[in-house]
Formats: C-alpha cells, structure tokens, sequence
C-alpha cells in the first residue's frame, strides 16, 4: 500500500480538443486541486492506448491530438512543476497490469458498465465489439492504481469506471493481500456542471455532434457559437415570457457565472437570480442576455488562448514536458507493478532466490 500519500490521478483520450465542457467538468478542478498544496504526486494521462481501442485504424488522429490535448492541459494552468502530463503508451506498465486485472473481472461485469454499454450503442458496434475497446475499464483500473491514486477529478461519465476500478482493487487486495489503493472520484460540486449540453441543447457537449465550444477558439468563433446558442422557442418577442429549462444561455451562465460578473457587464442586475426572474417574467431579450454570457464566457477564456499561444510558439518545451512527465510516471508505475508481482508470487527474479 501507498503510505498515506494524496495523489491524483485522472486523463483524458486524445481524440479531439478539449472543450468547455471538459473544462467546467474536470479541468478546472483540476488546476484548484493542484493548486491547492495538498496533493502530494499529480499525474495527468493522455490516454493515447486507450484512444486507439476504438480508433485503431486512425493512429495518426490519435497522435496529433496528443499535443493539442497537451497544449490544452498546460493553457488552462496544468503547471509541469507541479503535475506530471503522461502519455499513456509511453508507460508499458499498464497493459502488464490489465493483464493481471483482467483474470478478476468477469465478462457480465464488463457488459453492464453503462458507460461502455452507452458507447457502444453510440459506435453502433453491436456484435463488431472490439476486445481491447471492451476492455478499456480494467485497463483504466490500472491507470488509476499504478499511481495509488486516491483521487481521480473527472466527469459523471467516469463514474462507472471508477466503481469498476475499486471493485478491482478489492479483490485483487483480497485474494492476494492488502496490496492497491482505494481511489475516490470527485466530481464538480456544481451539478450543470456535471454533464454540460452542447450549444444546440440537445445532448452532452460532444465532438461528433458538433455542438461544442473549444477551449482553443478564437473570440470571434466564440461569440458566433454564443449567440446562435438554444434558447426558448417559444420566447418569440422581448414580451412574452421566457423558459430557463432547456435554455442553454441560462445553463451555460449557471455554470460560468459569478456574482462579480454583474458589476462588471450587467450591472442593472445584482445578481443571476434577478435575471432569471426578469426574463421568466417577459421583458427581457435573447440577445441581451447572450451577449451578457459572452461577456462572461470571454473572460474566462481570454487568459486560455493567451497561455496556449505561448506554449504554441515554444513546442519543444511542450515536447520535453511530455518527455519528463511519462519518465517520471514510468518509474511510478514500475514501483507498483512489482508490488503487483510480488503479490501475486510471479516475482521471480528479484534477488530472493528462486524457491518455487
Ligand atoms: N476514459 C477517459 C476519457 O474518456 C480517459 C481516461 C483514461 C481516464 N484513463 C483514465 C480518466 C483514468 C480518469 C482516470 O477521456
């Protein structure tokens, strides 16, 4: 076991730019965590190996992503001094160790992970299942245990993963003894921000669907997407009056806006509540309040870009961070994984003799 250490481990698959839904739901925690001091070892994967289980025949998507996904992490404030940015392939540990794990879950199991289950019907795989993508949970339990994570911040969707994972951890640590650590999710307290609807308000922000705002836009691509955002349909003149449920301008001000925001764009308002009221009750336009969320919206994005242009310019740097990030996260990982052997008695040649 660990000794008592606080270490974070989450990630991402490189297989789009990162997007605001990301960010409210994960990154931004993310950056307060480590911030935060209280971490000990952070470690943030780009899940290249696990991109590829459903893209393997689109390698090179998959490694261009792996910088824009670098550059995202580092331009909403991911600090290499503080963080380790890994890339998942890089650490060969991990697939000995979904190996191993792979001999305690069982096949039903597998089949009721709802995420998998709502990815594959999403892929219209039915029966064309590929085993590695079938597999992706244990080998994100091994993700997650090479570090000792004990915390993992992501989105609601890696809810059923992280479940999976301390299944794993439980029996692997009780049939061969107390030997992985026990991770905890944490999820965004605020709870639109848990599954943030792409701007159509249709579904989840998603890359296929095309609803997203990227993190890495620029402020004119932004605005474009702000204003043409879903609101109430039947909200036809400034009048009537308005519905917030469904109205992604109001979804998306619950989760970016901040009291101090007012003053600063909208202030014959005090705060959200006062406009929510206002618009419930007619008199108050589209177009007001959107301008309004990309007064907002900018502001947070505007620091992003400025960062993410840096680091645009200075890519060897991006490259030699990835470099140390994945050596230092292999070396963790080795540490564990013969903790791992030893437990399990296949630890043979590591100097103790060879009493079979
Ligand atoms: N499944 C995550 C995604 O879809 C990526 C990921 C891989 C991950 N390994 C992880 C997340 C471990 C948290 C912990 O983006």
């Amino acid at each position: 076991m660990g000794e008592n250490k606080k270490i974070i481990l989450t990630g991402d698959r490189p297989t789009g730019k990162l997007h605001v839904g990301h960010y409210v739901g994960s990154l931004k925690r993310r950056v307060e965590l480590q911030n935060s001091g209280e971490y000990d070892e952070i470690y943030i994967m780009i899940a290249d190996a696990q991109a590829l289980t459903d893209n393997a025949d689109n390698p090179q998507k998959v490694r261009d992503n792996i910088l824009e996904v670098a550059l995202d992490y580092l331009s909403v404030g991911i600090d290499p001094a503080k963080s380790n940015i890994l890339i998942q392939s890089y650490v060969s540990e991990l697939t000995e160790l979904s190996f191993y794990y792979m001999n305690l879950v069982t096949v039903s199991r597998l089949q009721r992970n709802p995420t998998v289950k709502a990815e594959i019907q999403m892929r219209n795989f039915e029966t064309s299942i590929p085993v590695g993508f079938f597999t992706y949970p244990i080998s994100q339990a091994a993700d997650i245990t090479a570090f000792e994570a004990t915390a993992v911040p992501a989105g609601e969707d890696q809810m059923p993963m992280v479940e999976q994972t301390k299944e794993i951890v439980h029996k692997f640590n009780s049939v061969y003894g107390e030997t992985l650590v026990d991770p905890q999710i944490l999820l965004p307290s605020n709870k639109v921000c848990l599954r943030l609807p792409g701007i159509d308000g249709k579904a989840k922000m998603s890359k296929s669907l095309g609803n997203c705002i990227y993190l890495s836009e620029p402020e004119a691509e932004v605005k474009k997407k702000i204003m043409s955002m879903f609101t109430d349909p039947d909200h036809i003149r400034i009048e009537d009056p308005g519905k917030l449920e469904g109205n992604m301008v109001f979804t998306y001000l619950d989760a970016f806006c901040r009291q101090e925001h007012f003053a600063e764009y909208l202030p014959e308002y005090a705060n959200l509540d006062e406009l929510k009221e206002h618009y419930k009750r007619g008199g108050l336009g589209d177009v007001k309040v959107k301008k309004f969320l990309n007064n907002v919206v900018q502001e947070e994005l505007r620091p992003i870009r400025a960062k993410r242009a840096e680091y645009e310019k200075n890519m060897d740097e991006v490259y030699e961070i990835l470099k140390k990030g994945s050596e230092a996260a292999k070396e963790k990982a080795a540490v564990t994984l013969s903790k791992v052997k030893a437990a399990m008695k296949i630890n043979y040649f590591d100097g103790q003799g060879i009493r079979l």
